[in-house]
């Protein structure tokens, strides 16, 4: 049976902890429920996860639909090519379900140890960090269809992953609530991904030479530790923004003003900036106006102090663009849902 609650406070359910209120919430635990929130009359519905990649600027005016399947599910393992099919409830936690991975000796989501948010949701910006992103690992997910009730199984292809994109951000935008996840993980011979300097740098530091995806996770954990704000603390969603990407005709124009710019060549003639870099040029980083700021250790997370409201978040994002379109010439994308 779902509960619903009528005028219900999301301050808990957005990580960056912003006072809001549903007209009326209700959270499902498996299929059945979800449908049958599904089949009640509202104009209105919102599909809310783990909260962490959104910014409320109003209270919803609708029915919140808080997506709580849980269950990780061995589905097949092959021993003699080292897989292991894994499937995962939509509203498991994404870090618990890493931690989850690691204690059975799973390979493939190490580098994406931290992430906030729940599994549900990563197919839908194809989260990625340390040089992995969902789509490595990425076998199937099912959904539902929001509509007809009926269930859908999206392939790898069916999904179309970009860069913190996929097909639940464009043709299908709206029309599916994802209700599991499975990801082919190994059981050995892992392919790590330690290129990434940070991640080099940090297992160089502590001596590893050989590391183990636990090792691994742990050097990521480490590095996120220091550079991005834990939202049971601070209030923040992750990066706000997308990285950019120029054209190299535009990246040699920059880089004569700029020479110092840090970028990553992504072919077919474009170059990926950090908006990281290019907020901190403009002057934000640490930088405090009332209650929302601009973290100290990472221009690219926007924060609460404690009560910032939605409004005041997306003024001060609204400004950041501003200022980095009349410095740099580029408009900055949000990476964030804006509510
Ligand atoms: N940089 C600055 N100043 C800053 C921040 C960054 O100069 O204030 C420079 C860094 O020195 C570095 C470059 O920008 O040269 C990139 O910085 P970093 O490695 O911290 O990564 P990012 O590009 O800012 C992306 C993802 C993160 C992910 C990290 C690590 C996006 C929008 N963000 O950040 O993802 O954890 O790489 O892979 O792609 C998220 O999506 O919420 C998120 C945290």
């Amino acid at each position: 049976m779902i509960q619903l609650v009528k005028n219900f406070s999301l301050t808990d359910f957005n990580t960056f902890g912003i006072h809001a209120q549903a007209k009326a919430f209700v959270s499902v635990r498996s299929i059945e429920e979800l449908k049958e929130a599904l089949k009640l009359n509202f104009e209105k519905r919102f599909i809310l996860g783990g909260g962490s990649n959104i910014l409320l600027t109003k209270d919803i005016e609708g029915l919140v639909i808080h997506n709580a399947i849980k269950g990780i599910e061995v589905v097949k393992e092959d021993k003699n090519a080292y897989e292991v099919f894994v499937s995962v409830g939509a509203g498991e936690n994404w870090h618990h379900l890493v931690v989850y991975c690691l204690e059975n000796g799973w390979g493939g989501i190490e580098n994406l140890a931290l992430i906030p948010g729940n599994v549900g949701t990563a197919p839908i910006q194809n989260i990625g960090a340390y040089g992995v992103e969902l789509k490595d690992v990425f076998h199937t997910c099912t959904a539902i269809n929001r509509k007809t009730l009926e269930t859908k199984t999206f392939t790898l292809e069916d999904c179309q992953f970009g860069y913190r994109e996929s097909v639940f951000k464009n043709e299908v935008k709206g029309q599916y609530v994802i209700t599991s996840v499975t990801l082919k993980l190994t059981t050995a011979n892992h392919k790590l991904h330690t290129q990434y300097g940070a991640i080099s740098d940090t297992l160089l530091e502590e001596e590893i030479t050989m590391p183990s995806i636990q090792e691994v996770a742990a050097a990521v954990i480490k590095i996120r530790q220091s550079k991005l704000p834990d939202p049971k603390k601070i209030g923040n969603s992750g990066s706000f923004f997308k990285n950019p990407m120029i054209s190299q005709n535009e990246f040699k124009q920059l880089r004569e003003r700029f020479e110092a710019i840090p970028f990553y060549p992504v072919g077919n003639g474009m170059v990926k900036v950090p908006a990281g870099w290019l907020i901190e040029q403009a002057g934000f980083k640490g930088k405090r106006f009332g209650e929302a700021g601009v973290h100290d250790k990472q221009a690219l997370v926007l924060i609460n102090h404690g009560s910032a409201t939605g409004k005041a978040i997306w003024d001060l994002a609204q400004r950041i663009l501003a200022t980095v379109k009349e410095t740099f010439d580029i408009v900055l994308q949000t990476e964030v849902n804006i509510i």
